[in-house]
C-alpha cells in the first residue's frame, strides 16, 4: 500500500536547511512533479485513489494529515518536513487535511496527468477494488 523506508538526505546547518532527493530512490520512473501550497485549514483535498498511478509525498514545509485507506486498512500519518519519503502504489484511496498555514507538499509521479487514471467516488473505489 505504501513504503515509508526512504529519507531524504539533511544537510541543516546555522546558515540554513539544505535537503535533497535522488531519484533512484524512487521505486518508479518519476515524470511529474507538483506541489500544495496556501490550503485553508478547513479544506480536505484528495479524496481520491488512483488505478495505476504511483506516487511520493515530501513535506516542504509545515504539516498535513494523510488518511491512507482502502476497504479492509485505514491510517492516518502526521507529515511534516522531518518524515520519511512516503511512497504509495496505485489503487489507494487518500485524504489530505489540517494543512498547516505554511503547509507545502510537493508530490512525484509516475505518470503525467491524467483524469481517467481518477476513482473519485468512494463506492466506485469499492467497486472497482473488489475487481481487482
Ligand atoms: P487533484 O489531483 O484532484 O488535487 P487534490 O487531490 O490535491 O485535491 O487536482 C486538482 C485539480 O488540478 C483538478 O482539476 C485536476 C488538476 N490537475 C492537473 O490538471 N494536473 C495535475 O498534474 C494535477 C495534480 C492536478
Amino acid at each position: 500500500m505504501f513504503e515509508t523506508n526512504k529519507k531524504v538526505q539533511v544537510f541543516d546547518d546555522e546558515f540554513g536547511n539544505l535537503r535533497t532527493l535522488n531519484f533512484s530512490e524512487i521505486p518508479f520512473s518519476v515524470k511529474r512533479l507538483y506541489w500544495i501550497s496556501c490550503v485553508p485549514r478547513y479544506a480536505v483535498r484528495g479524496r481520491h485513489a488512483h488505478k495505476t498511478l504511483e506516487q511520493f509525498f515530501i513535506m516542504l514545509s509545515g504539516s498535513v494529515n494523510l488518511v491512507l485507506k482502502n476497504h479492509k486498512f485505514e491510517t492516518t500519518l502526521k507529515l511534516t518536513v522531518d518524515s520519511p519519503i512516503i511512497v504509495l502504489m496505485s489503487g489507494v484511496w487518500r485524504e489530505l487535511s489540517e494543512f498547516s498555514s505554511n503547509a507545502v507538499l510537493m508530490v512525484g509521479a509516475s505518470e503525467e496527468y491524467d483524469e481517467s487514471d481518477y476513482i473519485r467516488d468512494w463506492d466506485e473505489y469499492v467497486n472497482w477494488l473488489e475487481k481487482q
